[in-house]
This record gives C-alpha cells, structure tokens and sequence, in this order.
C-alpha cells in the first residue's frame, strides 16, 4: 500500500530503537523539516566558518542554516560577534556571503546604520516615527564562540557553554594540535539529499562494502571499533590491515596497494619506514615487520623531520582513520597532520535537498604557510567532482533519497549495535531535541 508523502503526525516520525526502523517520511515531509528547523537548529551549536573568514576588523561571514540567517562580524576590538541577520526596521536581510564594511553596517534599504557591536547609531529622517529608544532596535545578538580555528554559532538566546556543548570531543583531539592546522581548500556543493541522508551515509563503516570497495584493501572495516562520545559519536578505523572482504587480504597484497605511486599520506609514511625497500620493483618490508609496524616508524620519523608534536597521539592515532562526529551535521575524518571536515546543510527551500561543505586541513610547514595562498572557497555546481571517495558517496547517496519515493518502502531498517550503531544513535539523539525526550 502507498505510504502518504506528507504527514503532521509528528508521533509517527520518531525513530524506533527498539526494532531499528526509521520512518522515511523524516527524509521527505516539509512539516518535519520545520519541527527539525524550530528544535534543533535553534538549540545546537553550529559550526559556522573559520576564523580566517574573517580576516579583519568589518569582515562579515553570513551563516545560513534552516530558515535562519546570522551575519558574524569582527570588530574593531578583534572580537568576532555574531547578530541575527535582520534589519529591525522593516526585515530587510542586512548581508549575503562574506565581505567586508568600514566601521559600521548600514542597512541597503533605508540606511540605518550599526557599528560593529550592533548599536543603532544612526536613523535618517528619524522626526516622522513615534519616540523610540535606540536599544530596542539594536541588532539582536547570536552567541558566538571559537573552538581552534572553528567558529561556532547558537540560536538559543541562553545556550550551554560551546565546550560542554562539544563535552569529551575536546579532550579526544587535543593531542592533534588543531590549532596549527591550515585549511586550505574548501567547497560546497548542492546535493539532491535530505541533509541526514547524507549524515546517514558518512556514519557508517559498512558501506565501503558497496561504495567504497577499494578502501577494503587496507582498512579493516570488520575490526572498526564505536564510540558513543555524549551526542556526538567516532569510530576507529585500523589502516593497513585488509577486511577479510577484500581480494588478496594479505600482508603483501596490503603492501602493493599501500606502496602504488600516488596512494597519499599512508604511502608517503610507509616509505619513510627505514624497513620498507623495493626490491627487483616489488614493495618489501624486513622480515618481522608488519605494514603496521612500518606505517608507525614512517609516521613518527616524518614527525620528527616536520618538527611537529605527535607524543600525545597513540599508534593508532598515528595510522589509523579516526573518525568524529560533530552532532548535528559535522563529520571530522581525522589523520596526524591532516583532516577533512564535511559538514550537511538543509536546504530551506526543499527537504530533500541540502548543500555539502567540504573542507581539508593540513599542519604546513612553515615555509608552506609563509607560501600559501589566500584560501578562496569554491562553489561548485551539483555532480562536480571532488576526489574519488567522496565521489562516490555524492553518487550513491541521492539514489538512496530517490529510493525513499518508492511505494515499496515504508521505513529505513538499521543495525543498533555494530556497523550501524553510530546511525542509530544519531537518530535517537535527534529525537531527543525534536521531542523533548530528555531535554
Ligand atoms: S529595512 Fe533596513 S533600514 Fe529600513
Ligand atoms: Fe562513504
């Protein structure tokens, strides 16, 4: 039987721990984006941009998220505030994208004017309104707060401080030094997805399995580990070990992919190994040492030749994929020395759409950061490609939102412990904010 394509019935959209179903109608129906847009996006620290999006003194980032849009300001003073973006004369939207104004904000349509802190300092022709006071119509402020290079934003007029919001996420990435990484490349792209579909999707290890079967070949998708980290969630990826699933799950077959010309940073340690040779062409490594022992050595010597402080980081943070997710919208795929953030936004104009914030970072040398070049963030058109496997989750993913349609689906069925679990949960906190179940 056809399942309806719309419903108020908010009471039937919950996700259902107990069986792992999941009701589609939370990919599909414009109400439930609404109750998403009032209870979640209104209450959550969001990420918005980084510091270097504001560069100095009038430089403006506008932040869009739902039907809400927060224009962040640097001040003179240096301090970065955030305000609804908004004109309390008549709602005109004050800014769009990034930029940059002198000492104060005007507004474009009747020119009211703000200084950085969002005092009213000047109103033209002010004689023909009713007295006012000037502190009323003071741009509203949005909290605002910075956690290493990220700015983050909260709707909540009396939200939890950034860092009890963030709880064990901080401590957990600490020994990375986030602080002296450099992103340096973004995009964004628009995606034919609800924005959990896409958060679904970059939660899971098992879908290398069908998506990403090239990545079995040196990532053990069968020994990943979870962690439920309060809201937010990881798990731990082991490198250099073949899944059980994958072609020639050996050692040597590990070595071969790990050692092919272009294979990035895991390639680049594993020949940094002083036990890692070619021999007549073929990759070898000292009898007794396993890759992961190589990747290891690789990994700390290049350390130590970069000067860069990895003493806190365990092996496995060293080799392995450390995966974190920043709830709501934020996965952090995590490697010494580099990361990827990637982050969902709905789109207001359409539940089954969002855009994909793409971001990498690397700890530069010095002579790489003195070098650099301003960061430029691209938007791209929907189905431009980025790299191979992000590729092919932006292939993948919109299928699963077509899928969602069909007559012969009624609900999302996960796994509650295991490869799944981090989905599951995901989706029970959520609830907690839409429903108030724990709040
Ligand atoms: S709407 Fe902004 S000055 Fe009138
Ligand atoms: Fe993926």
């Amino acid at each position: 039987m056809a399942t309806p394509t719309v419903t108020h019935d908010f009471e039937s959209l919950r996700f259902q721990p107990e069986t792992g179903r999941v009701p589609k109608q939370r990919y599909l129906d414009g109400e439930f984006a609404k109750l998403e847009n009032e209870r979640l996006w209104r209450k959550v620290w969001q990420w918005a941009c980084l510091d270097d999006d504001l560069p100095g003194a009038g430089s403006f980032y506008e932040h869009q998220v739902g039907d809400q849009s927060v224009l962040i300001i640097r001040g003179d003073d240096d301090v970065l505030r955030a305000f609804h973006n908004v004109c309390p004369h008549r709602g005109n939207r004050l800014r769009g994208g990034t930029g940059s104004v002198k000492d104060e904000l005007a507004c474009n349509y009747h020119r009211w004017t703000w200084d950085l802190e969002g005092k009213l300092v000047r109103v033209p022709d002010r004689e023909g309104f009713p007295a006012f006071d000037d502190a009323c119509f003071a741009l509203r402020k949005v909290s605002v707060d910075i956690w290493n290079h990220f700015v983050f934003v909260n709707l909540d007029p009396e939200p939890e401080p950034l860092l009890d919001y963030l709880g064990p996420l901080t401590q957990k990435l600490a020994p990375y030094h986030w602080d002296l990484h450099t992103c340096t490349a973004s995009v964004t792209l628009p995606m034919a997805a609800n924005w959990k579909t896409m958060v679904d999707g970059f939660l899971d290890v098992y879908h290398l399995q069908g998506v990403h079967p090239q990545l079995l070949r040196y990532t053990d998708d069968e020994t990943t580990t979870y962690e439920a980290l309060g809201r937010h969630s990881a798990m731990y990826m082991p490198m250099g070990i073949p899944s059980p699933k994958a072609p020639n799950p050996t050692e040597q077959g590990v070595l071969n992919e790990l050692a092919k010309p272009g294979s990035g940073i895991m390639g680049k340690m594993i020949r940094q190994s002083p036990h890692f040779q070619e021999v007549d062409g073929k990759p070898t490594l000292t009898p007794g040492f396993t890759v992961r022992d190589a990747l290891v050595e690789g990994g700390r010597r290049t350390a130590e030749e970069l000067a860069r402080d990895y003493a806190g980081l365990t092996d496995e943070q060293l080799i392995d994929d450390h995966h974190y997710f920043f709830f709501p919208n934020t996965i952090m795929n995590v490697f010494a020395g580099h990361f990827i953030a990637a982050r969902m936004r709905p789109d207001v104009a359409d539940p089954e759409r969002c855009f994909f914030d793409l971001f990498i970072f690397n700890w530069l040398t010095e002579e790489e950061e003195a070098s650099k070049e301003k960061r430029e963030h691209e938007f791209l058109e929907e189905g431009a490609k980025v790299g191979r496997v992000p590729d092919q989750d932006f292939t993948a993913l919109p299928k699963v939102q077509l899928g969602l349609h069909s007559d012969g689906l009624e609900n999302l069925f996960l796994a509650t412990q295991g490869q799944e679990v981090r989905v599951s949960d995901f989706h029970v906190i959520l609830d907690e904010y839409l429903y108030g179940d724990s709040q």
